[in-house]
């Protein structure tokens, strides 16, 4: 069964085509990397692939639902950690509360938590490395913290895929370091990740695949074969730089959200 499997679609909001004729499909399980320059549909991709916003013309299946006919399926298989700028981090709850949420949110109503999601709250701050932290208000965290809190929260109901939107954005290096540990470990589980960012430097050693969007696809393969000069900078313009390198070359498109 294809991670996911999008065939010939076009989204268009408020009238703009944000993206046109992209088909691709991830076989297997495996470590994808989403890269391409502001604007050009990441968020939109990861948004399509959650069922959030519907194709104006194409399919997108997810492990084999169609994500607007199976919406509580795709829900119940995948992990999302959403783009930081549009989370709302005023939220009035403490570390565990917001890892709760994400178990809660997938049950079916009235929602109450149960033995077993305290053990599993409890586990999964654990491999963050927030545990110690369970009690303090989400909102007085720092952004490496709070980033920690949203993975643990996109992991607690044990999804087939995780999606994360550029994870590493304003996170220091202990941090981005304690991230990839983690990443490593569900990777080894079997768990499919896809990350959108605008570094893969970082994941040069994780990525299995590399997608290069530009409101169409630009390039899917693996790291060598995906990332080279000529179609970065179709996307980043001259200026980028590839520095040759196994098992993934290493990239300096100067495009970040700092
Ligand atoms: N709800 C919306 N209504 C109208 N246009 C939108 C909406 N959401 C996104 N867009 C537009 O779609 C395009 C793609 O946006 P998207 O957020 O997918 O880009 P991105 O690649 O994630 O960019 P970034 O690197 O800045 O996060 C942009 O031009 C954006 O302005
Ligand atoms: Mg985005």
């Amino acid at each position: 069964m294809a991670v996911f499997d999008v065939k010939n679609v076009d989204v268009i909001l408020n009238g703009n085509k944000v993206l046109e004729d992209v088909t691709v499909k991830l076989e297997k399980p495996s470590f994808l990397t989403i890269m391409g320059p502001n604007g050009s549909g990441k968020t939109t991709f990861i948004r399509l692939l959650l069922g959030i916003i519907p194709p104006s013309r194409g399919s997108v299946e997810v492990l084999g639902y169609d994500v607007l006919r199976n919406p509580l399926e795709v829900r119940r298989a995948v992990g999302y950690v959403p783009q930081k700028e549009k989370v709302n981090f005023e939220i009035p709850l403490s570390v565990e509360e917001v890892v709760e949420m994400g178990l809660l949110s997938r049950k079916p109503v009235p929602r109450f938590p149960s033995r077993s999601d305290g053990a599993r709250i409890k586990e999964v701050l654990k491999v963050v490395g927030m545990y110690e932290k369970r009690k303090t208000p989400f909102a007085n965290l720092s952004g490496g913290q709070q980033q920690r809190v949203l993975i643990a929260r996109a992991v607690a109901h044990e999804p087939k895929i995780l999606l994360l939107d550029e994870p590493f954005n304003g996170v220091d290096v202990h941090n981005q370091g304690q991230i990839l540990e983690f990443l490593k470990a569900i990777k080894s589980e079997g768990v499919a990740i896809i990350v959108v960012t605008h570094d893969i430097n970082p994941l040069a050693e994780l990525t299995d695949y590399v997608m290069l969007l530009n409101k169409t696809i630009i390039a899917f393969g693996t790291p060598e074969e995906a990332l080279n000069y000529g179609r970065l900078c179709q996307i980043y313009g001259p200026s980028v730089q590839v520095i040759t390198g196994k098992p993934c070359p290493k990239v300096i498109t100067g495009d970040t959200h700092a």
